[in-house]
């Protein structure tokens, strides 16, 4: 079973932004199952900073859509953007320097970092783009 099983609650049947969103959960199970395979820093720290990178294509990506269907609350998903590529920089950076273990912790962190977004947030602007 993945660490993030993957259903239809995180698909809102805009193809593209699922695709996106999938591969975002695709990459945070990838470090789950190198931490299990007891991969070394140097296969996590790299999947980890494909995590970061693809982060910010998707929040770009997703603001360019919402933007074109002028969502009303585009201000406040962006500043939510923002912060939330704040925290996996400031963890990319902590990586780095080697002052963050990939644990079980910090898998929850990002686990919930996504789908509490998608869930949450990402879901209002649905009818919106679908318009
Ligand atoms: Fe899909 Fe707002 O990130």
């Amino acid at each position: 079973m993945p660490f993030i099983n993957w259903d239809s609650k995180y698909e809102f049947g805009i193809q593209e932004i699922d695709n996106q969103h999938k591969k975002l959960a695709d990459l945070i199970n990838k470090i789950y199952d190198a931490h299990n395979e007891g991969h070394g820093r140097d296969v996590l720290g790299s999947v980890f900073m494909d995590l970061v990178f693809y982060t910010k294509i998707h929040f770009n990506k997703e603001e360019n859509y919402m933007e074109e269907a002028n969502y009303p609350n585009l201000d406040e998903h962006r500043k939510l953007h923002r912060e939330l590529t704040d925290q996996v920089h400031q963890l990319e950076q902590k990586y780095k320097s080697g002052d963050l273990n990939i644990d079980n912790k910090l898998l929850e962190f990002l686990k919930d970092w996504l789908s509490n977004h998608i869930l949450t947030e990402d879901k209002k602007y649905v009818p919106y783009l679908k318009k």
